[in-house]
């Protein structure tokens, strides 16, 4: 496909209508300012015949840009809108005037009650009248208000839009103003406008989200032929709000087109208008809300964890970078999740897991999570320093010290059975593991290693044994423990061993 889509966006007017407290002309501005850096190619600033405020938005707003964005301001079909819209944005170095009628046969039976062919003349008249008002680059888009609903009337309809881009207009645009229907519907009637329409005139669709699929009709309605896609900013607007412009610029960047917009330019763009509109955004809310990219169940997790490396992420529609996110997927832990979440979310605090402590830990979770939802990054240390720095079982280690230069005490109970044995080693590791044996509790020892927690990310200076034993033939497990006395670190290191292997007998 070798067309580009036109972003055309309607928050300042659409979005702006439903607010509950319409933005003033400062407001209006911070937005202005943000869209020309997202870079869209038209921008509608607003009502000029709503109110004085509007109408001083537009003209100072138009006057700010010498881009060649297209500026545009809206007006009813009739004379007195079209001059106050033209006045506002004469200042516009690409201005343009958007008229609309409704044509479906509820809206011209009972609001206008006129025929189509009175409001068609009407709505060619206006055009043209629009037209002289404006410069050589002028330009006039006629809407079609209501066009979703005009089905019993299609063919007038069709007949109409052809009178009135003949008359002039630049734009011929097709509001889904009520989503009621399928979008196949809608993209269909689209499709017929696309197939009766001269080339030049381009042909737009605008689409309220009353049952939540605005952004998959715009999207579809591209490929059916319309290149202006009217959209606005976290999707708000009349009602449910309008088409939101992230999702349908991700759905076609993702779909393979070179879609014009400063796509990085998104996520603060969102932030800004939801604090301006005064309407949060949704947690879920698709591309931009905060929960979006965190993954909570171990299947989902397992997936997303294995596959983080490739562009195209198992569970993620859109790379967080591509819409100026700086946050990267997550994983929570709840009652729903696994080994991987524990294992990720552990091994980024100061404190190593492997997988195997990962897979002991999840049973103890899962059971706290039962109760208390999502576990913090807290909750899940605490349960790490208890079950698996400290393991519970029928050994318990009492104290361990040096008596003097190799010489060791080593003090533990062994099914409350204690033991106050003495002897000598090279160090306290050795002379620890030859009491054990001397008790008559051998342990096999196959790696060991000693790591300092990063003083800075730990709470506190702590050192860290980590063990390696032979559970049976083929298998081994790791074992550590943390204190603040290398020594002691090691000899908790090795009870937790002791445990560890006299719970599997
Ligand atoms: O929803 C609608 O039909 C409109 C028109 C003014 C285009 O907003
Ligand atoms: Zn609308």
């Amino acid at each position: 496909m070798n067309r580009q889509p036109f972003f055309y966006d309607v928050t300042l007017r659409d979005a702006n209508q439903a607010l509950k407290k319409p933005w003033n002309t400062q407001e209006k501005e911070v937005i202005f300012k943000k869209l020309l850096k997202l870079g869209v190619q038209a921008i509608e600033i607003g009502y000029p015949g709503a109110s004085q405020m509007d109408f001083e938005a537009v003209e100072y707003l138009s006057s700010l840009s010498s881009q060649k964005t297209i500026l545009s301001a809206l007006a009813r079909c009739n004379a007195h809108d079209i001059e106050k819209a033209a006045a506002a944005i004469k200042n516009a170095s690409c201005p343009r005037i958007h008229t609309f009628i409704a044509m479906n046969e509820t809206g011209l039976k009972y609001v206008l009650k006129k025929p189509i062919e009175d409001v068609t003349n009407l709505a060619v008249d206006m055009v043209k009248y629009a037209k002289s008002l404006l410069p050589d680059n002028g330009q006039v888009q006629f809407s079609v208000e209501h066009f979703g609903d005009c089905h019993e009337n299609f063919e007038d309809v069709l007949k109409a839009i052809q009178k009135v881009a003949l008359a002039g207009a630049d734009v011929i645009n097709l509001p889904n103003t009520v989503e009621r229907f399928r979008p196949f519907d809608f993209v269909n009637m689209v499709k017929r406008v696309h197939e009766v329409l001269p080339e030049n005139v381009m042909i737009a669709v605008h689409c309220h989200n009353d049952l939540g699929m605005a952004s998959a009709t715009t999207v579809e309605s591209f490929f059916a032929g319309a290149t202006q896609l009217e959209c606005s900013l976290n999707g708000l607007g009349e009602r449910a709000g309008n088409t939101n412009m992230y999702e349908v610029a991700v759905a076609l960047h993702n779909s393979g087109l070179d879609v014009p917009l400063n796509f990085n330019k998104i996520y603060a763009t969102a932030l800004t208008v939801s604090e301006l509109a005064n309407v949060p955004i949704w947690e879920k809310a698709p591309i931009i809300g905060s929960e979006v990219l965190v993954h909570r169940s171990g299947i989902h997790q397992d997936g997303a964890t294995k596959t983080k490396h490739l562009e195209k992420g198992a569970y993620i529609a859109f790379p967080p970078e591509l819409v100026g996110r700086n946050d990267q997927e997550a994983l929570g832990f709840t009652s729903q999740s696994g080994k991987t979440a524990i294992y990720e979310i552990i091994n980024k605090t100061p404190y190593p897991i492997s997988m195997q402590e990962a897979v002991r830990l999840v049973p103890f979770a899962k059971k706290l999570a039962e109760k208390e939802g999502e576990l913090s990054t807290k909750q899940l240390l605490e349960l790490y320093f208890s079950e698996i720095c400290e393991i519970k079982g029928d050994f318990e280690f009492i104290n361990f010290r040096k008596i003097d230069e190799n010489k060791f005490n080593l003090e533990f109970s062994y099914k409350n059975k204690n033991y106050d044995l003495i002897s000598k080693g090279e160090g306290p590791l050795e002379a620890c593991l030859d009491m054990l044996k001397g008790a008559g509790f051998e342990l096999n020892l196959l790696h060991y290693e000693q790591r300092a927690i990063d003083e800075e990310k730990g709470a506190k200076a702590l050192a860290m044994t980590i063990i390696n034993i032979e559970e049976d033939k083929d298998r081994t497990q790791t074992v550590r423990a943390i204190d603040s006395s290398t020594a002691k670190a090691n000899v908790k290191a090795v009870f937790n061993a002791l445990n560890l292997l006299s719970k599997g007998k």
